[in-house]
């Protein structure tokens, strides 16, 4: 893609243009960027949403943020991503605010957790919107760009299907084939498995952690499920009243002694608390083990 093409695939709904030096150019492999977050602060109505939030992501790491509902994880996606400003903080990438002006641009997608996909149009159609309406590639390159996409997301040959023939399931591949059909550097998720059954969960999973692999794209995930969170992610943060009350691998959060880890770590083994916290294998997908189902 060329450079003219930075953006964010926000789920296909919006463009998010960020700063910096494109990585890609010097490693075409290696895509994922760095992230920066320091002293966070958002407030609605005298309401404080997020109190200081701190926390950086490795270029090719899956982050995943969890926490209690309410705690504020999508606002802090809304101020990662540009639709909204934060009160105070900053958000870099490789360095660089990601709302400044000037310079070259980094690509950042968001696959959101309504998939949002346009229902008038095919799923081909969806996935190559980005690339077609900014003519990015010709016809024919955004069919193999499409065609390849679906491959990778398990679904080859569904160019000409309806988004509403498709599962859920489905429909959040297509979603994330759309984001990643755009060639992002950083790829955010809002609960990407969040009411899928737990195959369709797994292909999720699968789908995120081989992207991941392939192309070393920094991966940050916010979701309530343990499963996902202990079975692809290199680190976890709890987020909780504002506040990132635990960030490390998933050895050190289960280990982590402070008692609000250990409450919203037991909370959710409710339904698997003979597990002892090493994650069910619903969607035991390890990082290192990419395949299909
Ligand atoms: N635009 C807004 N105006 C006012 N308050 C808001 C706005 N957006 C979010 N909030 C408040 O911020 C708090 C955190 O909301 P947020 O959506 O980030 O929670 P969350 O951690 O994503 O929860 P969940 O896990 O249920 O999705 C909530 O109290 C919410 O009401
Ligand atoms: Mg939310």
């Amino acid at each position: 893609m060329s450079d003219s093409g930075s953006i964010a695939a926000v789920g296909g709904r919006g463009i998010l243009p960020v700063n910096g030096n494109d990585a890609s150019k010097t490693d075409p492999t290696r895509r994922g960027v760095r992230l920066t977050v320091c002293g966070l602060h958002k407030s609605y109505q005298g309401n404080e949403v997020l109190k200081g939030i701190d926390f950086e992501v490795n270029p090719g790491e899956i982050f995943v943020i969890m926490g209690p509902s309410g705690g504020g994880k999508s606002v802090l996606l809304k101020q990662l991503i540009g639709l909204e400003q934060p009160d105070h903080g900053k958000i870099l990438i490789e360095g660089q605010p990601v709302a400044a002006s000037g310079g070259s641009r980094y690509r950042v997608a968001m696959v959101f957790q309504s998939c949002a996909l346009l229902n008038s149009m095919t799923v081909g159609e969806n996935i190559g919107l980005y690339l077609s309406a900014h003519h990015l590639k010709t016809p024919c390159e955004i069919a193999a760009i499409v065609a390849l996409a679906l491959e990778q997301i398990g679904l080859r040959g569904a160019e000409d299907k309806m988004p509403d023939e498709l599962s859920e399931g489905m429909r959040k591949r297509v979603a994330i084939a759309r984001a990643l059909a755009a060639e992002p550097q950083m790829i955010l998720y809002d609960k990407p498995t969040s009411e899928l059954d737990p195959v369709s969960s797994m292909n999720v999973a699968k789908a995120i952690v081989r992207y991941n692999h392939r192309i070393q794209l920094t991966t940050l995930i916010v979701s309530h499920e343990r499963d996902l969170a202990f079975g692809i992610a290199h680190r976890i943060a709890l987020l909780a009243e504002g506040r990132m009350i635990a960030i490390g691998t998933p050895d050190e959060i289960r280990n982590n002694p402070d008692p609000q880890v250990q409450k919203f770590l037991r909370a959710r083994i409710g339904q698997t608390m003979d597990d002892g916290g090493q994650g069910s294998v619903q969607c035991a997908v390890s990082s290192r083990d990419a395949g299909w189902c």
